[in-house]
Order: structure tokens, then C-alpha cells, then sequence
């Protein structure tokens, strides 16, 4: 698989932000054959990309998941730059992880616009804002889609190739045959709050701890529920320990603004972030850690 597999995108790609997603997402690309380039306003953020990326090929050739040669040919292609032009320079496809903050991406993809030719896709990595708004704010919204990649990027299969209301079918398509040239398993998803999975995802963790606020069964019932019942591979109140009480109560605050009562967070929610209990990371959320 490479980055000349389709005709549309065959270009270096350019990743914007080097942080937990940008460096997963560029060492995908560089392991699918694309010339890469990492850009960080950050020094130390590129240095500490390139070693993680470093690390997790090791590991991979270590557990016998990346053959050596892959893992010498993707660091050839990769590079971290703390110059936009030289990331920007002959790329068809601008993959932007920046901070949540709407401004600064429609601020960077705007500074990369002007960089790259007039067909180039410019994609967001956002886990909750509009692709509309944001290619609101950019010359040639056609060309913004979603690229919403899991952590860690190299491991989780899916991306959500997210639709704006003015994103061309073209870049859509390329979106989506690009995240397969990946080997992920892509979905398209018109923009909306949540998209699918955290619409999804939220809907159940927020119902399963009201169940859990009424009495209705212990954490590990309610949890088993799930993972017996349906075959979930983790029970939801186990998953919100993980992706941490406060990363959730913030993403259901946010759908109850957009979508109403539904997504209204429970008040132990609430309470066990007031009381610092976030989920494994401070030890304590529905169960001990
Ligand atoms: N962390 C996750 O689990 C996850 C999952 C899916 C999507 N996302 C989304 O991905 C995006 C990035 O999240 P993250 O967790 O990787 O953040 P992060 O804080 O780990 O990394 C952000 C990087 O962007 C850099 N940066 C800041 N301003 C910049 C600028 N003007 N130009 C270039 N680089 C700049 C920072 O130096 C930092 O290295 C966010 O939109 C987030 O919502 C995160």
C-alpha cells in the first residue's frame, strides 16, 4: 500500500500539531508510503513526536506486527519541520491536530490554504467541533472535511470522515479512500454534534450512570450487562474510567448545549469530578484502580 495507490491524493501529506494524535496520525501515513511532514510551532513537541514514533515502530518489530523493513522505510519518510512552507510544499492533503480551539484551526488550515495547490484537501482531526464552522473560516470550505482519528492512532481501526455543509463529494471520497490507504475502516458522517461515536458512545456511559446513580445494579453488573449482553468488548462505566470522568462530563456538557436533555450529565458524574475522582488516572472513578 502507498501513497500512489489513488490518483487523487499523491502527494506528501502535511500533519499540523505533533502531539498525542498528529504523531500517531503522521506515523500511519509514513507506514502507508506517504512522504510526511510533522509541523509544530514547538521544538520539544517535534522531538518528543519523532521519539514516540520511534518507539512505537520498535515495539511493533519487537512484537512481530511490523516487518523491520516498514519500520526503516516509514521513519525515512517522515520529518518534523518548524516551518509551514517546507510542510506545506507539493502536499495534497493537510491533516491539522491542533488544540480544540476553533479559532486556531480555522487559523492554521487557513495559513496552510495558502500554501499548498487549489485542489489539496484540508482535514481536521476535531473530536467535537463543527467541520461547517470551521471551514466556515477557511478559503475554499469545499475542501475541509473531518479526519477523526482514535487514540492511539496506530492501534484503533476506525476514522470518521466527517461531511461539512459545504464539502465537496470529492473530497469526502478521498477522505475516505485515503483513511483505507491507512488500513483503517472509515465511516462518513454528516457534521453533526458528537459525530457517531461520541454521540454514541456518550449516550450510553451517561444512561449506564444514572442506572448506577437509581440503584439499578452494581458498576460491574451494569458493565457485564454490556459486555455479555452485546458483546461491548468493555462494559461503559469501565470506559469512562479510562477516558478519564472529566474528558466525558466535558464532552456531555457540550452535547446537552447541542442536542438537549438527553445528554444532561448525571449529577454523580458531576460529583465525582468535583471530588478529583477522574477514572484510573487519579486511581478512583466507579471502581479502584
Ligand atoms: N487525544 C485524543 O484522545 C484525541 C482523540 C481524537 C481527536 N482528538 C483531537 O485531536 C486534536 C489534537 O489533540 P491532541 O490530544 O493530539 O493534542 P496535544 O495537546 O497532544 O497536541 C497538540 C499539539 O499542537 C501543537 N500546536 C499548538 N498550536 C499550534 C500551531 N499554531 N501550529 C502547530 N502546532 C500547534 C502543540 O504544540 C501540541 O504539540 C484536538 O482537536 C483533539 O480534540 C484528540
Amino acid at each position: 500500500m502507498s501513497c500512489d495507490t489513488f490518483a487523487s491524493l499523491r502527494g506528501p501529506v502535511a500533519v499540523i500539531g505533533a502531539g498525542t494524535m498528529g504523531h500517531g496520525i503522521a506515523q500511519v501515513a509514513a507506514m502507508a508510503g506517504c512522504e510526511t511532514r510533522l509541523f509544530d510551532v514547538d521544538p520539544a513537541a517535534r522531538e518528543r513526536a519523532l521519539e514516540r514514533v520511534r518507539t512505537n515502530l520498535e515495539r511493533g518489530v519487537e512484537l512481530a506486527r511490523v516487518e523491520p523493513a516498514t519500520r526503516d522505510a516509514a521513519l525515512g519518510r517522515l520529518t518534523a519541520t518548524g516551518d509551514p512552507a517546507e510542510a506545506a510544499t507539493g502536499a495534497d492533503l493537510v491533516i491539522e491536530a491542533v488544540p480544540e480551539d476553533l479559532d486556531l484551526k480555522r487559523r492554521v488550515l487557513s495559513e496552510f490554504a495558502a500554501l499548498v495547490g487549489a485542489t489539496a484537501v484540508l482535514a481536521s482531526n476535531t473530536s467535537s467541533l463543527s467541520i461547517s464552522r470551521i471551514g466556515a473560516g477557511v478559503p475554499g470550505p469545499e475542501r475541509v472535511v473531518g479526519l477523526h482519528f482514535f487514540n492511539p492512532v496506530h492501534i484503533m481501526a476506525l476514522v470518521e470522515v466527517v461531511r461539512g455543509d459545504r464539502t465537496a463529494e470529492r473530497v469526502v471520497e478521498q477522505a475516505r479512500q485515503f483513511a483505507e490507504s491507512l488500513g483503517k475502516e472509515p465511516i462518513v458522517v454528516n457534521d453533526s454534534p458528537g459525530f457517531a461515536s461520541s454521540r454514541l458512545g456518550v449516550a450510553i456511559g451517561l444512561e449506564a450512570i444514572r442506572m448506577l446513580e437509581s440503584g439499578v445494579a452494581s458498576a460491574p453488573d451494569i458493565d457485564r450487562a454490556m459486555e455479555l449482553g452485546y458483546r461491548h468488548p468493555m462494559g461503559p462505566l469501565r470506559l469512562t474510567d479510562l477516558v478519564g470522568l472529566d474528558v466525558r462530563l466535558e464532552i456531555a456538557r457540550y452535547l446537552h448545549a447541542e442536542l438537549g436533555e438527553r445528554f444532561r450529565p448525571p449529577a454523580l458524574l458531576e460529583r465525582l469530578v468535583e471530588e478529583g475522582k477522574l477514572g484510573r488516572k487519579t486511581g478512583q472513578g466507579f471502581y479502584t484502580w
